[in-house]
């Protein structure tokens, strides 16, 4: 079994881990989806409070994950600190050249995944490299 969309014996140990942290990500969110439905529509107010905690629960984990990504995984901490904890107009930064990441660690991380994956969709769509 393998979560892993491409051959896991190419994924360093450094992606092995931005993938593991971005699943459980993922799983955390989720787990707070079904878990808040689960409050809204238990008609036991005891259950629902259990359910509610739960979901809170999962909600903090959700933000361990992300902030072990934002100290790890580039253009996290970039993006969280342009667009967290900011008043007014949520799109109003947006917009920008979304190629403009100045972090040639990150550039280079890409050409290299690129490179190795020449025949996948991503390859084929990123003609700007
Ligand atoms: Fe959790």
């Amino acid at each position: 079994m393998s979560d892993y969309h491409e051959p896991v014996e190419e994924l360093s140990e450094e992606a092995r881990n931005f993938s593991r942290a971005l699943k459980s990500l993922k799983e955390e969110i989720e787990a707070v989806d079904w878990y808040h439905q689960r409050v809204v529509t238990s008609k036991d107010k005891d259950l629902a409070a259990i359910m509610a905690h739960n979901r809170d629960e999962e909600i903090e984990h959700a933000c361990m994950s992300l902030e072990w990504l934002r100290r790890n995984m580039p253009v996290w901490d970039e993006e969280l600190r342009t667009w967290l904890f900011k008043e007014g107009d949520l799109m109003g930064g947006h917009g920008h050249d979304h190629d403009d990441h100045d972090d040639a660690t990150v550039v280079n991380q890409t050409h290299s995944a690129l490179a190795r994956s020449a025949n996948s969709p991503a390859a084929m769509t990123a003609s700007g490299f």
